[in-house]
């Protein structure tokens, strides 16, 4: 049997001729810039989110990039974030003339609240966690050190969009939240979208600013002398917006079906694995499922053999990656350490019982065998 990591296709027909109606709608208006979709949609996020404001974008990487921007992150600043994400969440930090300063991981994989005192020093300006595969990272934890010496907290939200802890959402404890909506995310387009939340009135007309080029519209025309920002053009377009209020709808349903595979894995393999913990009153975004395993490169060959498909995130780390080699680190021994045996196992929604099953009877096989 195949086991694919990834399946993109819109297999529901019915779907498919609702998304195409929407565009089509779109297509004949003529409204195909700045529609009204753009606004539609931002309000619903933002309701969803629990944020004041939110600004789509073209990306989840200008939405990282605008919010740093905003919150006035630039050059010689120093910005503490983790080594184990994408590396977009660097890029963002370094396109800024900013500079990423790695620190360790928890054993949650994401950024350790105990390590980020020692890499503050004046030049310090904020702290980027990163919600590894949609578990939260220790947000309160994070906050009162960003309070304590008065941080910035601009969060990465690419992979948290449905995670929430005692009730709060990502961007509740951060000055502004960034979240990608690419076709592999939990809430995707079929296309590259993004948006900016935020609770700061000023962040939130900033953003406005830069995701056009510095620029506001009125009216018809745009008035490019009231700002003295230098940006590009990030916005989000009206056919990823109306399709992404379409995919709202349906947020819930998504991340069930999501839950209900990550039960399966964790209650049959609980005592060969090691994954994510969860809190009690703790929602997992579940982007993606990761676990480490003992023997991780056999086991992944062997799955392979088995046409199990299966991902290594993220390798290398990125504050191995070549450009980041000369980059401010800290000791980085659980992240390298965590590298070593995790594996993201098959992990979408197309996913039928049968495979879940032969998944996890292929590992158990394994492991027996050893
Ligand atoms: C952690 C993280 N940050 C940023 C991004 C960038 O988002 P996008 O692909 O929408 O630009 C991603 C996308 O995968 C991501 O996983």
């Amino acid at each position: 049997m195949n086991v694919s990591f990834l399946d993109l296709k819109v297999k529901d027909k019915k779907f498919r001729q609702k998304i195409l109606n929407k565009i089509n709608k779109i297509l004949v208006n003529g409204k195909i810039l700045n529609g009204i979709e753009q606004k539609i949609f931002e309000k619903k996020i933002s309701k969803f989110l629990n944020s004041k404001y939110a600004v789509g974008v073209s990306s989840g990487s200008s939405a990282l990039y605008l919010a740093l921007k905003a919150s006035n992150i630039g050059k010689g600043d120093e910005v503490i974030t983790t080594p184990f994400t994408w590396i977009i969440t660097s890029h963002a930090i370094s396109s800024l003339g900013a500079k990423p300063v790695f620190v360790d991981v928890d054993k949650n994989f994401n950024l350790d609240p105990t390590k980020i005192e020692q890499a503050i020093n004046k030049k310090t300006k904020a702290i980027v966690p990163m919600h590894v595969a949609g578990k939260l990272c220790s947000m309160k934890e994070i906050s009162n050190i960003a309070k304590k010496y008065k941080l910035k907290i601009i969060e990465d939200a690419a992979q948290s969009i449905c995670s929430s802890y005692k009730g709060k959402k990502s961007g509740y404890y951060s000055d502004a939240c960034a979240f990608s909506f690419n076709p592999m995310k939990v809430l995707n387009s079929y296309g590259e979208a993004g948006v900016v939340t935020t609770n700061n009135r000023k962040i939130y007309n900033k953003l406005l600013l830069l995701r056009h080029a510095g620029t506001v519209r009125y009216k018809n025309s745009f008035n490019i002398n009231n700002s003295n920002d230098i940006s590009l053009n990030h916005k989000i377009d009206t056919i990823h917006a109306s399709i992404l209020i379409e995919k709202l709808k349906f947020l819930n349903q998504v991340l069930k079906q999501r839950e209900k595979i990550s039960r399966y894995y964790t209650n049959n393999l609980k005592n060969i694995m090691q994954t994510q913990n969860l809190e009690t009153k703790e929602t997992h975004g579940r982007y993606l499922f990761l676990a480490r395993f003992k023997n991780r490169d056999k086991l992944r060959s062997f799955l392979t053999r088995k046409g199990i498909e299966t991902k290594v995130f993220y390798s290398p780390l990125v504050s191995d990656a070549r450009i980041y080699k000369n980059s401010k680190k800290y000791d980085l021994k659980n992240a390298k350490k965590i590298l070593t045996e995790i594996v993201a196992l098959p992990f979408h929604e197309s996913l039928n019982f049968k495979q879940i099953k032969y998944v996890v009877k292929e590992i158990k096989k394994f492991y027996e065998k050893k």
